[in-house]
């Protein structure tokens, strides 16, 4: 048995589902049961009738899991999988801007750690943020974390005035806008498709702004107008130059096999991964399961105040 048979045979044995994030290694997204952006994860994760959950994404994904689903085994395969974005806003910092902003409803992105939720009023993803927001009353003042480029595109998209925490993911603050106009030029006919959590500076060139699954939404309705080979003159009409963590073009390349996706790389030429999402391999995905190792655990008061807001997104969504 190869090493994919093995854990396929062991979910089978165990009545495990894995689940996967769009930024996983190629190799884990093949494997999982479901692929999907943050907000499918835990929509999944909360309908599911499998005993365990393998959630191969990063730490906050887990516990998203694990506080929807108290009763089943949440499982990650690499437990040191964090979050830079998760990790810009504490608990204890959170709380100090609360006190300093009775009046305020607080909305939390979804990347940020079960204590977090815990304070919040109502979590967004990137996937519904604009959706909910516009459903909160325009009387109310919001404070909007972590992340900054996100809760900025919200302001600019509603023309609310939220206030930001300066928080940010490491991946996403990196794109480089000098690349991306070079790419522009190079190919010019092309769509940029972007992910909210890039700075201004790089969504200001976007012609779809969108979470993982929205720009794959995009670039597959575009796709399935096609039914037939296509020329190289409606080919370049084609490509897409993507701004966001590179383990989606996978998804994308596998869905629309004739268009052509471009990744926008870092400054200075560098990498535009997230190594905590790369953290997450078939050995350790297979290690996991066999041993039912790395469970994830959530104090139960913080469980019990986080899935208010969380079970708010789902209904809003
Ligand atoms: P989405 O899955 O909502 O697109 O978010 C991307 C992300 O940064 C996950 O870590
Ligand atoms: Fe966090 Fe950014 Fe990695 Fe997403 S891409 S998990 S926001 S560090």
């Amino acid at each position: 048995m190869n090493i994919v048979e093995e854990i396929r045979a062991l979910c089978q044995e165990k009545n495990a589902i894995i689940m996967a994030h769009y930024y996983q290694r190629p190799e884990i997204q093949d494997v999982a049961d479901f692929v999907g952006d943050s907000l499918a994860l835990a929509q999944v994760a909360a309908k599911t009738d499998a005993d365990i959950i393998v959630m191969c994404g990063v730490h906050f994904m887990a516990e998203t899991a694990k506080i929807l689903c108290p009763n089943k085994k949440v499982l990650i395969p690499a437990p040191e999988a964090g979050c830079s974005l998760a990790d810009s806003c504490k608990a204890a910092d959170l709380a100090a801007w609360k006190v300093a902003h009775p009046n305020h409803m607080v909305v939390s992105y979804v990347n940020t750690s079960a204590a977090v939720k815990a304070l919040t009023d109502v979590v967004v993803t990137s996937s519904n943020a604009l959706k909910i927001v516009k459903q909160l009353p325009e009387d109310r003042p919001i404070l909007f974390g972590p992340d900054q480029n996100l809760g900025g595109y919200i302001n600019r998209m509603t023309g609310r005035s939220m206030e930001l925490w300066n928080g940010g993911c490491h991946v996403h603050a990196r794109f480089s806008e000098e690349a991306l106009l070079a790419l522009k030029e190079q190919y010019p006919t092309a769509k940029v498709l972007a992910h909210p959590e890039c700075k201004q500076s790089i969504l200001q060139h976007a012609d779809v702004i969108g979470s993982t699954q929205a720009l794959l939404d995009y670039a597959k309705q575009s796709n399935s107008s096609l039914e037939r080979p296509i020329s190289n003159s409606e080919a370049s009409h084609l490509q897409y130059i993507v701004a966001t963590e590179s383990g989606i073009l996978h998804e994308m390349q596998k869905s629309c096999p004739e268009v052509e996706f471009i990744a926008v790389p870092a400054e200075g030429g560098g990498c535009n991964e997230c190594e905590y999402m790369r953290m997450c391999t078939l050995e350790n995905l297979r290690d996991c399961l066999l041993n039912e190792s790395n469970e994830i655990a959530v104090e139960e008061t913080i469980a019990h105040d986080a899935i208010r807001p969380i079970q708010r997104m789902l209904e809003m969504s």
